[in-house]
């Protein structure tokens, strides 16, 4: 059986976040399949799933937290990692010396590895186009202090992602046995 790769993007970052993550444990022997968290409904086809969400406002978008809610018991049955893809920019700590990858947690990534009892948790960079805002948006970006933060460009720090996901593959062989 394949592993799920199921993810929730707005501007489509954290889809190209998860087909990198599939492809790196297909290679690794670990046959794996992406989907949008949104069209899922069953995981019993599933050994092992990831739950990939961009974070808006400090939270997983919609899609990934009703993923968590509607398949909780699943889930638990299974081997579960989640990934979150958040921060921008090329700077790793912030203004107060905190590593981004740390403080762009989701707020509730204690609720949701309880809820799922995820075996890990991964912060990558994302991707940022302003152009293509919308309107919830592009009023964030009139706020200065998000206009810090909100850096516009593709962070996405592929050979990170490769890395955590033949984590993840080594852990699934480890439990194959
Ligand atoms: C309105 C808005 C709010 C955001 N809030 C956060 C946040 O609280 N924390 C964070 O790490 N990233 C935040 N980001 C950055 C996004 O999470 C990042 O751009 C992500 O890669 C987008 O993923 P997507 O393209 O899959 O939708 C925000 C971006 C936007 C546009």
């Amino acid at each position: 059986m394949p592993v799920l790769v199921a993810y929730a993007t707005k501007y489509g970052a954290t889809r190209g976040i998860a087909e990198h993550v599939a492809r790196e444990l297909t290679d690794a022997g670990h046959p794996a399949e992406t989907l949008p968290a949104a069209t899922v409904t069953d995981l019993s086809g599933y050994t092992a799933v990831i739950v990939g969400s961009a974070v808006f406002a400090g939270r997983w978008h919609r899609d990934a937290r009703d993923f968590v809610r509607r398949h909780g018991a699943q889930l638990r049955e299974r081997p579960v990692w989640l990934f979150s893809s958040g921060p921008l920019g090329t700077a790793t700590h912030d203004k107060a010396g905190k590593d981004l990858v740390e403080t762009s947690q989701p707020l509730a990534i204690a609720k949701l590895v309880e809820a799922t009892g995820a075996r890990g948790t991964a912060v990558f960079f994302g991707a940022l186009d302003t152009a293509r805002l919308d309107r919830a948006g592009r009023l964030v970006m009139r706020v200065p202090a998000a206009r810090d933060v909100m850096v516009e460009g593709d962070f996405r720090d592929w050979p990170a992602i490769a890395a955590w996901a033949r984590g993840v593959a080594s852990e699934l062989s480890a439990t194959r046995g």
